[in-house]
């Protein structure tokens, strides 16, 4: 019996307006083994993008306890966070987030420069990541160049680059027309279907269908999604 490689345990997030508390993510206990595919779908404002962010260790619980890959992460320095978060886990947002001003291929060679890749050995990497997503002919285009799918594909191979275990999608397709985001979807499911564990945040039924499993999130409280009997 493995640990999942994702457990919450009464985990919550309370922002503060003034003198009011929103509390954006309600205490969840929640577990995600490795391999799995999560969709969650909410609507807007419901706190997917809270709950994102405090499994990719971008925020932190107010309260509970977030065991990543059986570490307590709740607890740690905020350099050892973010060494735990560059090490496991690889991010794409709705809106890209690229560097402007940077090839395709510098975009995806920047998380190995952070890491301490050597320039031959980023080069490589950078390149297999580009030619995983189809985008190898782009590679020396900055993103103003390329069409918005071309620039998601960019940010999945960035977010490839360094063999994540966790892949963290907020609203990935959001941006996209249905024939580029059908695309992004072909290379989450290639990537679930290799064994990294996927947890995509979408307000689109479509898109949560592509998930072995489903949770819903509704003014920050997250539900199981079971799937019901044909007929019932
Ligand atoms: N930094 C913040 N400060 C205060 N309130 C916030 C902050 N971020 C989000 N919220 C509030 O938390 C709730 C959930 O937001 P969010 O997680 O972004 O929802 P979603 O991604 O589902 O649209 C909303 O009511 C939002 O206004
Ligand atoms: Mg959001």
């Amino acid at each position: 019996m493995t640990a999942p490689l994702l457990k919450l345990s009464r985990v919550a997030r309370t922002y503060r307006n003034g003198d009011v508390l929103v509390e954006a993510l309600k205490p969840v206990d929640l577990e995600v083994d490795a391999g799995t595919c999560v969709a969650v779908t909410g609507p807007s404002g419901s706190g997917k993008s809270t709950l994102l962010h405090v499994l990719g260790c971008l925020d932190r619980a107010t309260s509970g306890t977030y065991l990543l890959d059986g570490r307590d992460v709740t607890t740690l320095a905020d350099r050892d966070l973010a060494a735990v978060r560059n090490r496991l886990i690889g991010f794409v947002f709705q809106r890209f987030h690229l560097l402007r001003d940077e090839t395709a291929e510098r975009n995806v060679e920047l998380p190995l420069l952070y890491a301490g890749v050597r320039r031959a050995e980023r080069r490589r990497r950078a390149a297999a990541a580009l030619e995983a997503v189809g985008l190898s002919s782009r590679a020396a285009h900055v993103p103003g160049r390329l069409s918005g799918g071309e620039q998601q594909r960019v940010a999945i191979a960035r977010a490839l680059v360094k063999e994540p275990r966790l892949l963290l999608a907020d609203e990935p397709t959001g941006n996209l027309d249905s024939a580029s985001g059908d695309a992004v979807l072909a290379m989450l499911d290639a990537l679930h279907a290799r064994g990294v564990t996927v947890v995509l945040i979408t307000h689109d039924p479509e898109v949560a269908a592509h998930g072995s499993r489903q949770l819903t999130i509704r003014n920050g409280v997250v539900a199981e999604v079971h799937a019901t009997a044909p007929g019932a």
